[in-house]
């Protein structure tokens, strides 16, 4: 879903980019000293494309998108790099970050209930975000809150707008703040676990509603999830995190089909299969460490089956993976490990299909 009818003229790869994320660091003020959450993410993503951002809870997949943004408040510190359209993020005030948040980058998270206010009627918020974004007023204003929510498959849309949050599903209030974050005619749409919080039938049909809108408007989207079921569904191209880094990035077909770093592997190996009986699901042993109890070396060293002493040495960087030029992990065994067999689970054609399943099996 990139740029076409592209000049023959060279441009260098990054101009492609809406967003360039360089070397992004995040630094927690925790009393006496800072701990590093955040060790250098790389993450990029073309004009009408979606990244999918996986690993599990507390791999920093929030925190990433939480700096580009200026919120994560005044206990840490951001430094790196983040192009937006050419224009760097990092060091900006909270007061010009504004002018992008909720405009040209939307955001939108697992729990809605957090990000509309519960004393206000649907309408007067959306009527709110085209004021600021788009200058829309009064009955100009009333009309375009009710065609968005038309648009997100808000049936009677005019009555709605006069309810209260309160009075909607978890679904409908998921389809309300994604008609916000439209209301600034976003570039980019940043979604944080948009569907975690709602049952597999409503998750099926919020994400479709994405990929119809991204459609329709082109925009770009970074998708968060620990579920890979979904991001095999939507993403082009995924990044996958593990303990503050991005440890392995591909194409989303080249990662379902050919996951290289253990981490990754061992993620799409506790998928079920779905021609295969329902069974809870056996995750890699152990758990995500806390930014400041990282084990030395490869932040992964101590869950993996292919440690050897060399992963203690020094955090691994990311390399290419067999010869193709835009798959990489970060993992120095890949050579040892790269001809063991793979014991898939699921074929990426299943997952696409077999996402409604994965709740009952994931223990999120
Ligand atoms: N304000 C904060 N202060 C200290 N540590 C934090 C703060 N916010 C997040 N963290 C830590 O940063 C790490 C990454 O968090 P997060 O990005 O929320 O993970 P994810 O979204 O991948 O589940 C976690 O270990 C989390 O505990
Ligand atoms: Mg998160």
């Amino acid at each position: 879903m990139t740029h076409s009818g592209k000049q023959t003229i060279f441009k260098p790869k990054q101009q492609d980019f809406l967003i360039d994320v360089r070397g992004l660091t995040v630094d927690f003020d925790i009393g006496n000293h800072y701990v590093r959450a955040l060790h250098g993410v790389d993450l990029s993503i073309r004009r009408g494309e979606t990244l999918g951002v996986v690993g599990e809870s507390g791999c920093g997949k929030s925190i990433t998108w939480l700096a580009v943004l200026g919120l994560l408040g005044g206990g840490a510190k951001v430094s790196g790099s983040a192009r937006f359209d050419g224009q760097e993020l990092v060091g900006l005030t909270p007061r010009q970050l504004t002018a992008f948040r909720g405009g040209r980058i939307a955001l939108i998270f697992q729990d809605p209930a957090s990000a509309l206010n519960p004393v206000h009627r649907i309408g007067r918020q959306i009527a709110e975000a085209l004021r600021l974004h788009r200058g829309l007023t009064g009955k100009a204003a009333k009309e375009e809150a009710r065609r968005l929510l038309d648009r997100v498959g808000i049936s009677n849309a005019a009555q709605r707008l006069n309810e209260y949050p309160h009075e909607l599903s978890g679904g409908m209030n998921q389809r309300v703040m994604i008609a916000m974050a439209l209301a600034g005619e976003p570039d980019l749409l940043i979604a944080d676990e948009p569907t975690t919080a709602l049952d597999a039938t409503i998750q099926a049909q919020i994400l479709d509603l994405l990929r119809d809108l991204q459609a329709e408007t082109h925009m770009a989207m970074a998708l968060i999830s620990h579920d890979l079921g979904v991001i095999a569904d939507m993403a082009d191209r995924v990044s996958v995190m593990y303990a503050g880094r991005v440890i392995e990035e591909a194409s989303a077909e080249a990662l379902f089909e050919r996951p290289a770093h253990p981490y990754t592997r061992g993620l799409i190996g506790a998928l079920p299969d779905i021609d295969g009986p329902r069974h809870r699901l056996e995750a890699i042993p152990g758990a995500v460490p806390a930014p400041s109890a990282l084990p030395p070396g490869c932040a992964f060293s101590d869950r993996c089956s292919h440690v050897e002493t060399i992963c203690h040495k020094g955090p691994p960087i990311l390399g290419l993976v067999g010869g193709e030029d835009d798959h990489s992990a970060a993992c120095v065994r890949l050579d040892a490990i790269e001809d063991q067999e793979l014991n898939l689970a699921s074929q990426p054609s299943k997952l696409v299909h077999q996402r409604a399943g994965l709740q009952e099996g994931v223990e999120a």
